[in-house]
């Protein structure tokens, strides 16, 4: 009986051709899975075409929910931004998609996974450690870090193989998107210098010139309405990106540092992710006692970092997520962003946890600070640094 391998299916070039490689030159039975993790495109069609392509069976997994519910929130718990910018929009999904690779090779008994990513990319690395992760015992097969095809070579393949693609040979860039944003890579912005051109943008097109402003409510952290309309989170990711990207916000143009030590020039389209991460992180500026915000503050590029690494199975991102958990009992209330034409700001924020207290913040005669506690305390606060001078003649 032949072997059987579950391929992480997106309907693109590379996996079309990677359907048909897999059987012809390795012998493998092909069970394509596409996961609907919010990119958008008809999956009908993409079911199709991997049936077009050889697949013994293909399957549609719609994974938005719990794209959202499962890796978004605890995300935006973390504020997580990969090198304080990317909000982790491809990282995000890669686990996953993993999870659903991993389930059908064991409901199809399959004896392997496979992926259409490359050898300088991060996201074979997602694939590969999330797999091994998960099921240690499954091979794993990357067809395009070994075919040594071009591009072009993919297209003539799937030409003289019969594969139905929509592809040609001229391709500008690499396109990954999901409900969390959208990632663009090669062509013209290759050169870090190069200003990136109009054509790349798709989420962030100006369509609206009016300011207004939105407000956003969390419970617990978790971003649960927008102007009092309580919406699912994949559906308030939606609505939000759909607004605040009319308005040409939510662009990121960045050169980050890959996994694989290969430094990369990025654009990012991410309006929801960024405008509520700004959100959040600033109803925590209220809710969060200062220890605690400051720890909180140093640990989110590390969970940041393994997720970006490929490290969403292991256990210190499970530690770290059992403490952001622990940090947004709190993270409850409202934060008000004022949209105008390529802006989106904060201009105010409330809850009923607040931990501002305007008898201790305000100048005014309704103050209630004790002012006498101060001598006291800034004395003994600086008292190592008064005997350091007295004794030792201070700074050099
Ligand atoms: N550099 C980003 C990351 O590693 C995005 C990669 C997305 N892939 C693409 N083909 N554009 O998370």
């Amino acid at each position: 009986m032949a072997k059987r391998v579950v391929l992480a299916y997106s309907g693109g070039l590379d996996t079309s051709v990677a359907v048909t490689w897999l059987q012809e030159e390795l012998g493998l039975e092909v069970v394509a899975v596409a996961v609907d993790v919010g990119q958008g495109g008809d999956f009908e069609v993409i079911r199709q075409r991997a049936l077009g392509a050889g697949a013994v069976e293909s399957i549609v997994i719609d994974a938005r929910a719990e794209m959202a519910n499962d890796y978004v929130a605890p995300a935006i718990a973390a504020n997580a931004r990969y090198e304080g910018k990317y909000p982790l929009v491809s990282a995000l999904s890669r686990p996953v998609i993993v999870r659903h690779l991993v389930a059908e090779a064991r409901r199809h008994g399959a004896d392997a996974v496979a992926h259409g990513c490359t050898g300088k990319g991060n996201d074979q690395v997602r694939f590969e450690v999330g797999t091994r992760a998960l099921a240690p015992d499954l091979e794993i097969f990357a067809p395009a870090r070994t075919w040594g095809m071009s591009r072009d070579d993919c297209v003539d393949y799937a030409a003289a193989h019969g594969i139905p693609i929509e592809a040609t040979k001229e391709k500008m860039y690499s396109i990954d998107e999901n409900l969390w944003g959208r990632a663009i890579e090669c062509g013209a912005i290759e050169d870090p210098w190069a200003p990136p051109p109009a054509d790349v943008y798709a989420l962030t097109r100006p369509v609206h010139h009016t300011p207004r402003d939105i407000v956003i409510g969390f419970e617990e952290g978790l971003p649960v309405s927008v102007d009092g309309k309580v919406l699912p989170l994949q559906d308030l990711i939606a609505d939000l990106g759909a607004l605040v990207g009319g308005y040409a916000w939510g662009r990121l143009d960045m050169v980050e540092n890959r996994r694989v030590g290969i430094k990369s020039r990025e654009i990012y389209e991410c309006p929801a992710a960024l405008a509520l991460i700004m959100a959040h992180s600033d109803l925590e500026d209220i809710t969060l006692e200062r220890d605690l915000a400051h720890e909180k503050a140093r640990l989110e590029p590390r969970w940041a970092e393994l997720v970006y690494d490929g490290l969403w199975f292991s256990p210190l991102k499970e530690a770290l997520d059992a403490f952001f958990a622990s940090t947004q009992r709190s993270v409850t209330g409202e934060v008000r962003l004022s949209l105008a034409p390529g802006t989106c700001a904060v201009s105010g924020r409330r809850s009923p946890l607040s931990l501002y207290d305007h008898g201790l913040a305000t100048y005014d005669s309704s103050d209630t600070f004790e002012h006498a506690d101060a001598e006291g305390f800034v004395r003994l606060w600086g008292l190592g640094v008064a005997t350091w001078a007295a004794r030792q003649g201070g700074p050099s």
